[in-house]
């Protein structure tokens, strides 16, 4: 019988498993999507107070929950679970041949993983946003098929062949020689790799004024990362004789039929950082996400990072465009907005157990997250677990990267008791994520963008995980 830690007591940082805790209990529902067929819920929801670990370990394999149930599960010993013994048609058969799927496919058992749009969002879904299901990733890097997508005349996939990127001065004296480049001049060039992640400035938007939507997918989706390769815009501009004393900013113009244009100081892309970019994670770019090519902005609001770039101009003033002047402003308390607020804050959400799962069983769980700051690399994340009361140092997983998302993780006793369950993250620079209370003092409630508050999970005594806000 494993030794209860007390509600709201975490683990200590340096004790990889909770002492005591059997590993194999705590069992998690994953929401929205799961492998477990309804049946098997049901049978976990009728009994899940006495029983759990033999139904559980069958769960997968589908047919044992059935079978055993109620107290008849309870006797059961995980070692002598019938399934192991039973012939599979998987182990008996000829699999599929090789290139069956020429481009390789996800588990069809992992179909309900997928990016999704908020009913009602938007009135138009070429002008809208789906969300990436960050509660059934691992690691830090977003699958290219999941990164999420946000679009403001819909997403093209432009041939290759006819795209350009022009590079030109608002004056003729900032770019000596403007040039126009075709996809094979730009990957002639020598290349850099580099893992960044993506946030819509927009990201937990919908809950600044209040709760609004029920899972992390919702709440904080419009967040990806990946591996991008282009070559740096400060190489591209040095070619051009771009003048980079004068230069004060550029503007970045996409080539889709929403205008996209926006202005990135000058000083981010004399750091190098700032890349025109066709590759995502060791493959081109997916045309939802800017194909063929890119802006790459790390540590800036999504927007910035242009789709379907075709110009960057050289100049000496911010340029104020539609998604600058009117949209993408923080609205503060006093009435006023203020713009070109575009660095992403230091932020952090715990990804599992998060809202619409279930935890089935008290038990052993793993706490798990993501941290990232538009400032730096993530230097540290608690957990609290009892609302705010009590912090955990977590562990960070490797590799830690500037401007890239982190992965945290916290083992975890759940007593069955109500919890609170909360990350708090703090970057290089020693900026600490602000609870709701602390942000709503400054930005007010009926901001859009820039919400980087702490999330708080609510586990409720039925196990189910639901989306609550603590000040
Ligand atoms: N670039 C162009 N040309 N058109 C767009 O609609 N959307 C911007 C930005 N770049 C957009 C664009 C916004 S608001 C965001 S958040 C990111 O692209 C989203 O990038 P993703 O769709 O690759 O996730």
């Amino acid at each position: 019988m494993s030794k209860l830690r007390p509600t709201g007591e975490a683990t200590p940082r340096t004790d990889p498993l909770v002492p005591g805790a059997d590993a194999l209990s705590g069992r998690l529902r994953r929401a929205p999507e799961n492998f477990l067929t309804p049946e098997e819920i049901g049978q976990v929801g009728k009994g899940r107070r006495d029983f759990l670990r033999a139904s559980f370990l069958a769960a997968a394999g589908a047919t044992a929950a059935a079978t055993l149930g109620g107290r008849g599960a309870l006797a059961a010993d995980t070692a002598g679970d019938p399934d192991i013994l039973k012939p599979t048609p998987w182990g008996s058969s000829l699999g599929q041949p090789v290139a069956a799927n020429p481009y390789g496919l996800p588990s069809k058992h992992e179909r309900g993983l997928v990016r999704r749009q908020s009913p009602g969002l938007t009135q138009v879904a070429a002008a809208s946003v789906s969300f990436a299901p960050l509660q059934g990733l691992f690691g830090i890097i977003t699958p290219s098929g999941l990164h999420f997508e946000r679009h403001h005349q819909g997403w093209q996939d432009i041939d290759p062949t006819r795209h350009r990127l022009m590079i030109n001065g608002s004056r003729p004296e900032f770019v000596k020689t403007p040039r126009v480049y075709t996809m094979d001049d730009i990957m002639r060039l020598p290349p850099v790799s580099r893992m960044h992640f993506i946030e819509c400035g927009a990201n937990t938007g919908m809950e600044w004024g209040n709760v609004a939507v029920p899972t992390v997918q919702y709440t904080h989706g419009m967040l990806s990362c990946s591996e991008f390769t282009g070559v740096p815009l400060r190489t591209l501009l040095e070619y051009c004789g771009a003048d980079l004393k004068a230069a004060k900013f550029i503007l970045a113009e996409g080539g889709d039929g929403s205008s996209m244009t926006r202005t990135i100081p000058i000083e981010l892309v004399m750091s190098g950082e700032v890349m025109v970019a066709y590759g995502q994670n060791g493959e081109m770019l997916r045309p939802e996400n800017g194909y063929p090519l890119r802006l790459v902005v790390p540590g800036v609001q999504g927007v910035s990072w242009v789709k379907w770039l075709r110009r960057i101009e050289v100049g000496d003033r911010p340029y104020a465009a539609k998604d600058e002047a009117v949209h993408y402003i923080d609205l503060m308390p006093d009435g006023q907005h203020r713009q070109y607020t575009s660095i992403q804050e230091c932020k952090s959400v715990i990804t599992s157990p998060s809202g619409g799962q279930q935890l089935l069983d008290k038990g052993f769980f793993t706490i798990s997250g993501l941290a990232w700051s538009g400032r730096g690399a993530i230097k540290r994340v608690d957990v609290s677990v009892d609302g705010g009361i009590n912090w955990t140092e977590t562990t960070l997983q490797t590799p830690v990267l500037s401007k890239c998302l982190t992965r945290f993780t916290l083992p975890w006793n759940w007593d069955g008791r109500p919890a609170l369950l909360q990350s708090r993250a703090m970057d290089e620079t020693g900026f600490v994520q602000p609870a709701y209370g602390q942000l709503r003092a400054v930005r007010g409630t009926r901001s859009i963008y820039h919400n980087n508050a702490i999330q708080t999970w609510q586990v409720a005594e039925s196990g189910d995980v639901n989306n609550v806000q603590i000040l």
